[in-house]
């Protein structure tokens, strides 16, 4: 059996010699956290990864996450430690469905969530990611209907927050509809000085009784920056690691789950392993690719979510064309 130390130490190495640089989400263990060169949410993941020169970018993440760096920055060779590191919401919106949909509705404008596929994303007219989605819906002029997946529930508390009629795509994060509400009233009785905070992607219910709604860096910003030293948490387990290094001190509680699973812990997310990183970096595989055409599509959507968070103003296509 390897040690960590090992590993890392294994990890470093070739990460030199092939001129790497390794992403990871907040929601993957705390040792792939700590030897990431870039860590965060996935906004922050993606424009990064359109940034940096490395030739070689591994993301310990999610496939869907490797494929936005891929379209944004087709040159470079992606690495994912495990390409069945999928998504829930990406398997609820089949590309062929979702074409119906957007085929449909051709003067609507589709505001596609980049927990998504590519082809879901080359169907769309702009990406969101819960850190920048209120400021993407915003954009929307307010004559032009809105189409919004495939997170019905990011959906849902968007069309509260910005008073806008959306139609919402069915789809949700297997990991943050878990969340009881019920429980986490209990729990909340008990520690009655805590601070709520909850991601946008749980169920209504449970976000009704949030004090903080917000991306996981909006929440960990929270816990970093709020004087009070207690948190109950709804939102998936990776975060924690972070969290407390930001705030040794802090108590945090994790939301109950509905039943009695562990289930806070994304298992996509939690495929990646050192060995697995090691492996990847070594064999240089598996590598993430996407299509050419899909690449020239999907690279709109993203390019626009990129521009309205800049800042900078951009033109919404009049109709669907494929
Ligand atoms: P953010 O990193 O955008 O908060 O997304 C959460 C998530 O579910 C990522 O898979
Ligand atoms: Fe998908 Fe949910 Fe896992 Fe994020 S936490 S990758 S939305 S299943």
């Amino acid at each position: 059996m390897e040690s960590i130390k090992d590993l890392k130490d294994e990890i470093q190495s070739l990460k030199e010699k092939h001129n790497a640089t390794i992403f990871s989400h907040y929601y993957e263990e705390g040792n792939i956290q700590d030897i990431a060169d870039e860590l965060g949410d996935s906004l922050f993941l993606a424009q990064r990864g359109a940034e940096v020169d490395n030739p070689v970018v591994l993301m310990a993440g999610v496939v869907f996450m490797a494929e936005s760096i891929k379209i944004l920055s087709p040159e470079k060779k992606v690495l994912i430690p495990d390409t069945k590191a999928g998504c829930s919401l990406v398997d609820h919106s089949p590309f062929e469905k979702y074409k119906v949909w957007r085929e449909e509705n051709p003067e609507a404008l589709i505001v596609s969530y980049v927990n998504s596929s590519a082809g879901v994303k080359a169907l769309s007219d702009v990406t969101c990611t819960s850190t920048n989605a209120l400021k993407i819906i915003e954009s929307i002029p307010k004559d032009r209907k809105i189409l919004f997946g495939p997170d019905k529930n990011l959906g849902r508390y968007l069309a509260e927050q910005t008073r806008r009629d959306m139609d919402l795509w069915p789809g949700t994060c297997e990991v943050h509809v878990l969340f009881s509400a019920k429980k986490l009233f209990e729990l909340k009785a008990k520690h009655p000085d805590a601070v709520v905070i909850a991601h946008p992607e749980c169920d209504k219910n449970v976000l009704d009784h949030a004090d903080v709604i917000g991306s996981t860096s909006r929440l960990l910003k929270e816990v970093t920056d709020n004087k009070k030293t207690k948190f109950i948490v709804a939102t998936e387990a990776g975060i924690f690691h972070e969290m407390q290094k930001k705030r040794p001190e802090a108590k945090l509680i994790q939301a109950p789950a509905k039943g009695n699973c562990a289930c806070n812990e994304c298992p996509y997310m939690k495929m990646n392993t050192l060995s697995k990183i090691r492996d990847a970096l070594k064999s240089l595989k598996p590598e993430v690719t996407v299509d050419e055409d899909l690449i020239k599509r999907a690279r709109v959507p993203l390019d626009r979510m990129m521009k309205i968070t800049n800042g900078e103003s951009i033109q919404w296509p009049t109709s669907f064309k494929w």
